[in-house]
């Protein structure tokens, strides 16, 4: 399983990029706007740093201005990924699209039937929110599971990338259910590397060869 980061914040994406695992990056209106800076812009810089699929969404809620907002944002970089809102208007943008070449990855997925549309209209990606399935109280991972048993069934190309990730426990259930990818805000991130025993593990190697070779320092 693939790992994309979800944000819109160059700093952190130039830090997991060095860390050399992610290779795609999401992004979406509300982490845009916590940037308080140009979209355009900050779309370039990305894509600079991950050469990956990195999706920008369109605000737009009709399939004509989907259309015009895709074209657009397309122009910036071949690996611009289109985010398309789940409606009618946006399966008609994602055939559209797809036409023309251009990618789609379709979102705010909270349900198995949704992403199937999502896919038969031809979609590149297709996001499920696991996390916003379990803040009110239902079960992501099922949903994620149906998702991935449906495409597998009838060997959908569309790929499944789990979304609205809040834990590393997200990540490791979106693996073992065969998600393509996971896209994990870097505070998530950060915490898949974070064990214990391994800062424990460190602390006693350094210890023991400090021990053991520090006559050679004097
Ligand atoms: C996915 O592409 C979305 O940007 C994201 O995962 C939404 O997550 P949230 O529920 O934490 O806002």
């Amino acid at each position: 399983m693939e790992i994309y980061l979800d944000t819109a914040n160059v700093e952190e994406i130039r830090k997991a990029a060095q860390w050399g695992v992610v290779s795609g990056v999401t992004t979406n209106p509300s982490l845009v706007a916590r940037e308080k800076r140009d979209y355009r812009e900050i779309l370039e810089e990305i894509c600079a740093l991950v050469d990956g699929p990195i999706s920008a969404e369109v605000l737009s809620l009709d399939a004509e201005g989907m259309v015009k907002e895709a074209r657009e944002l397309a122009k910036i970089h071949p690996n611009i990924v289109i985010k398309i809102p789940m409606l009618p208007a946006g399966t008609e943008a994602v055939k559209r699209l797809a036409e023309e070449g251009i990618r789609s990855n379709v979102t705010l997925v909270f349900s198995a039937p949704q992403a199937l549309l999502a896919a038969r209209a031809g979609a590149a990606f297709v996001s499920p929110f696991i996390g916003r399935l379990d803040d009110i109280g239902q079960d992501g991972t099922a949903v994620l599971a149906d998702i991935v048993q449906i495409f597998r069934n009838y060997q959908v190309e569309t790929k499944i990338i789990a979304a609205s990730i809040r834990h590393p426990w997200h990540v490791l259930e979106a693996a073992r259910l065969g998600a393509d990818i996971a896209t994990v805000p870097f505070a998530v991130l950060e915490k898949m590397y974070q064990h214990p025993l391994t800062d424990r593990g460190i602390e006693r190697f350094l210890n023991d060869w400090k021990n053991a070779f520090e006559y050679q320092k004097v």
